[in-house]
């Protein structure tokens, strides 16, 4: 099959490398690159200099016979538009994440690829990182007991990148750039309708779209979780910092540093007393050594090249996607509810 790639920015060009690379390593579902769209002619030239086809409108790449799919990694308000047309000219189709811009407009981009009886799925790559995958065989092996609190958190210091990201217009703002990743890896994690939901956007550097923001959720199941995405932070935060009834477990960042300490006793008997600040305190003492024990991460990784390889088998018919239309259109109805909390600065009571 061959893909061809509309919007060739810095996505589009890390996939055109990605799928290049799949495609070497499985010769059981042959992958080629077909070419690429940019409405940017310098970005068109690039692709041409790594001896790429440019295509010279999208029309051409929807008329062009040997396209057997498309894969959207534009600016987000153009997502849909591309999904219609694709679906229109009966091809397969990969979007970049967010969707769309709201849940009507990825429903009906759902429904126009249903019609078309093509295969529309988000690239949710997230789900694949290691980091995450160690996150849910820590919660799976109960080696801190029973997790009850999750926090995951993403942060730099280089304010919102690139122009539209920028713009409400272009679906810019953190929350449709990484909130969506988290989300979708929250509710990929916690078997439970949500609760309650509280957030708040950051706008430090005085952008129309956040820069940041902070959504908490309270799920059915008692399970708390904090999501954080912040481009104003210039210290290092953990990733994760899980919270069990018998330990806690920290990911550092994506290189999986680390560790989980897990408690023997319930209580600490020999606990001392420290000084802290201008005071005293055993509350706030570290546990002694007898009483807890340090182990490694339960380091999960990823099949390479997951999500392409799930493309695939999808459209041969093989598989159903791995990243489904109600996951989706679940962390856009989050997204949604968070948006109104954030609004109104309320926490909103909501099953989703
Ligand atoms: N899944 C991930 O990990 C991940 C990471 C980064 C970006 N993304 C998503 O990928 C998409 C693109 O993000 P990016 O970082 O590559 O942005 P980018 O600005 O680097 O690239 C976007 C490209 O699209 C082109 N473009 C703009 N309007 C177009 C149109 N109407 N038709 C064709 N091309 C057009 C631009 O010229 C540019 O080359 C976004 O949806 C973003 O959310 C996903």
């Amino acid at each position: 099959m061959k893909i061809a790639v509309i919007g060739y920015g810095g996505m589009g060009g890390y996939h055109v490398q990605n799928i290049r690379e799949y495609a070497a390593t499985n010769p059981a579902y042959p992958i080629e690159v077909a070419g690429i769209y940019d409405t940017d002619p310098q970005r068109a030239e690039a692709a041409r200099e790594k001896g790429l086809r440019a295509y010279a409108s999208a029309e051409d790449v929807f008329a062009d016979a040997e396209v057997g799919a498309v894969l959207i990694a534009t600016p987000n308000d153009v997502h849909a538009q591309y999904a219609y047309a694709a679906a229109q000219a009966g091809k397969h189709i990969i979007c970049e994440k967010p969707i769309a811009m709201s849940v009507r407009e990825a429903e009906k981009m759902y429904a126009a690829a249903q019609k078309a009886g093509v295969v529309l799925e988000v690239h949710q790559n997230r789900r694949w990182d290691d980091d995450f995958l160690t996150v849910g065989q820590l919660i799976k092996a109960g080696t801190i007991g029973q997790v009850y609190k999750i926090e995951s958190r993403v942060v730099g210091a280089n304010g919102i990148p690139g122009a539209w990201r920028k713009e409400r217009a272009h679906g810019g703002g953190m929350m449709l750039d990484w909130g969506v990743h988290l989300i979708d890896q929250m509710l990929q994690l916690v078997p439970s309708e949500t609760k309650s939901v509280y957030c708040e956007y950051s706008y430090i550097y005085g952008e129309e779209v956040d820069d940041g923001c902070e959504l908490h959720v309270l799920f059915e199941n008692g399970m708390r979780y904090d999501v954080v995405v912040a481009t104003d932070c210039f210290r290092r935060l953990p990733r994760w910092q899980v919270y069990g009834t018998e330990g806690t477990a920290t990911i550092e960042d994506w290189d999986l540093a680390g560790g989980v300490t897990r408690a023997k006793c319930k209580r600490d008997t020999q606990i001392v007393g420290v000084r802290a600040g201008n005071g005293f305190t055993k509350t706030m003492a570290q546990r002694s050594d007898a009483s807890i024990e340090e182990l490694p991460l339960p380091v999960v990784h990823a099949q390479p090249f997951a999500f392409y390889h799930n493309f695939a088998e999808v459209v041969a018919g093989k598989v159903s996607p791995a990243v489904r239309k109600e996951e989706v259109l679940r962390v856009f109805r989050l997204m949604e509810a968070a948006e109104r909390s954030a609004q109104a600065n309320e926490v909103i009571k909501i099953k989703i």
